[in-house]
């Protein structure tokens, strides 16, 4: 059984599999809604349904108020038709980007290992080729559990994704990534989603910063960008509380040597650095003080933990950077 779903003032119109979200059922043919966290937390898809009758699913009260739903609101990655709809949404236009489709695959693991105390890489190879925007994110299923959980890929080395996994205490992805997933078995999962993305290198130098597994989709750009334009101005600010918690160091500096326009400073909050290390001191938002004097013309990209994120966007508005020139991720703990 499938419904009809009418997305105004397009004027498209797509058959949705019954059980099947308006956002994956759009985005699956080619209708680009706007979308972050595809977990009903962060409100970015919320649209109004003007005819039909819906499944509101699992929509936060925080990001979907009870006044919003009185008055035909939904969040479209949770909200699953239970009869033919019409959906007002405005679609998502970017010059010079094409999205790439959503689809479903399947993989095989190829290594899993442990890069940080709380941090596993894992590389996938899908079962054929896939196009993604560096920084882009794919939902991997868990298996024995209805949920999904989402993960940036990392790297992308033909049909090879790699990714990082965070521990979390409780959580059962993690459970499951940490105590039993084996180089050998299946992973399915489906992307990629989000509009975090490296935009067209226009020139404009760029500031990457990032907190934890926030450097995941950030590696993805930074390994994206640098194929392409070998001399372009880049900052990478990657903060930990700990030094061992600073992953892929070596990577980085192998970058910043080879690219001598890319400078990379690792961060630590938690401790002191080690004499002559090229490590320093603070959260990443005070580095961010410390080192640009202004940074208007800039374009940045931040990722990692909500309150992190938060701290860089008002640091680089402090230094005068334009809220259109700075695209941000947030990553929220997962049970
Ligand atoms: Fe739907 Fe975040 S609430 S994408």
């Amino acid at each position: 059984m499938a419904y009809r779903i009418r997305i105004e003032p397009l004027g498209r119109e797509i058959s949705a599999p019954q059980g099947t979200n308006i956002l994956d059922a759009c985005l699956r043919q080619g209708i680009w809604l706007p979308h972050a966290c595809t977990h009903g937390t962060c409100g970015t898809c919320k649209a109004q349904v003007l005819e039909g009758e819906i499944d509101y699913g699992d929509a936060s009260s925080f990001a979907l108020m009870d006044f919003e739903r009185e008055d035909g609101y939904a969040l479209l990655c949770q909200a699953k038709p239970l009869s033919d709809v019409v959906v007002e949404a405005e679609v998502d236009v970017e010059e010079g980007v094409e999205f790439p489709l959503v689809e479903d695959y399947r993989a095989m693991v190829v290594h899993v290992d442990p890069v940080s105390p709380l941090v596993r890489r894992v590389t996938l190879e899908l079962d054929r080729d896939t196009v993604l925007l560096p920084g882009q994110y794919f939902q991997w299923e868990v298996p024995g559990h209805q949920v999904k959980r989402a993960y940036s890929a990392a790297q992308i080395t033909g049909r090879r994704l790699e990714f990082h996994i965070k521990y979390s205490p409780q959580g059962v992805a993690s459970e499951w990534v940490f105590n039993s997933l084996r180089p050998g078995d299946q992973v399915a999962l489906s992307g990629p989603y989000g509009r975090f993305f490296l935009r067209p290198p226009d020139g404009s130098p760029a500031v990457f910063l990032a907190g934890g597994t926030g450097l995941a989709p950030i590696k993805a750009m930074i390994t994206a960008l640098y194929l392409q334009r070998p001399d372009y101005p880049a900052t990478l600010i990657f903060g930990a509380r700990t030094v061992d918690e600073l992953y892929d160091d070596k990577y980085f500096r192998a970058l910043s040597t080879a690219h001598p326009t890319f400078r990379y400073l690792p961060a630590v909050s938690d401790e002191t650095p080690p004499d002559n290390s090229h490590v320093v001191s603070g959260r990443v938002d005070e580095v961010i003080a410390r080192t640009f004097e202004r940074l208007q013309g800039h374009k940045a990209y931040v990722a990692g933990p909500s309150p992190m994120v938060d701290a860089c966007v008002a640091a680089l508005y402090q230094k005068r950077l334009f809220a259109r020139d700075i695209y941000r991720e947030d990553f929220f703990t997962q049970e």
